[in-house]
């Protein structure tokens, strides 16, 4: 009775991607081939990492802590989001799409923010131990559309109100980490620009290889 295991997929993109719209519509095409699939995010997904999320938010709205405690405030909420929510999904067979991970740690913490990429990466390593995305898909804009869709949301998220370097910076990461395939995870980068429509069609392409590929 081995019950394959689902695929886990991260979502990433700096704010006014359109990750949120885009992972509801993924959803919505595996489960009309039949797949099963749990969409989460993160920080967040369940109770314990919530609260956690709340905490970080209210700490950097403040200026209260550096990268290095972000990070490890990041990896305590992904650490019981992995062990109550994530792996058990995973071993019943249940696809999980998630709206972000520890790659975005890496652009966050280590690119935007200026925390130590190695050590990031070093953490990862032990807390995302047995649960290595199968691919993670890239929603890549400019810094101009990013900063002109960010304009017209208020979600009280901290690092959205950063200023246009700290995006340049976080999107220059992004593209470096897809190119070079960071965290040895398989980088899907797509172009975020456009209608809803189309930026879907081509995640859609890129689902249909991640789920052809067996
Ligand atoms: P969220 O409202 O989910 O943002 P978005 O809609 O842009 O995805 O807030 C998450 C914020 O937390 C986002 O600005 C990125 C930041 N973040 C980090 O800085 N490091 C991390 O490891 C994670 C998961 C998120």
């Amino acid at each position: 009775m081995n019950q394959e295991r689902g695929r886990f997929i991260v979502f990433e993109g700096v704010g006014g991607s359109g990750k949120t719209t885009q992972i509801e519509l993924a959803r919505n095409f595996l489960e009309k081939k039949g797949l099963k699939v749990l969409t989460t995010r993160e920080p967040g997904g369940v109770e314990a990492s919530e609260k956690i999320r709340e905490l970080i938010f209210a700490l950097r709205d403040k200026n209260l802590i550096g990268p290095e405690g972000q990070m490890v405030l990041f990896f305590a909420a992904r650490y019981l989001w992995l062990n109550s929510l994530v792996k058990p999904a995973l071993t019943n067979g249940i696809n999980v799409l998630t709206d972000r991970a520890h790659t975005s740690t890496a652009a966050y913490q280590g690119f935007a923010e200026g925390g130590d990429l190695d050590q990031i990466l070093k953490v990862s390593e032990v807390v995302m131990e047995g649960v290595k995305p199968d691919a993670v898909i890239l929603l890549d804009i400019s810094p101009e559309t990013s900063i002109k869709r960010r304009a017209a949301e208020t979600n009280g998220d901290p690092f959205d109100k950063q200023g246009e370097d700290y995006f340049r910076r976080l999107i220059a990461g992004y593209r470096e980490m897809a190119q070079e395939g960071w965290g040895g995870l398989k980088w899907y980068m797509v172009n975020g620009e456009g209608t809803i429509e189309e930026v879907q069609a081509r995640i859609s392409e890129v689902l249909t290889q991640i789920f052809e590929k067996g």
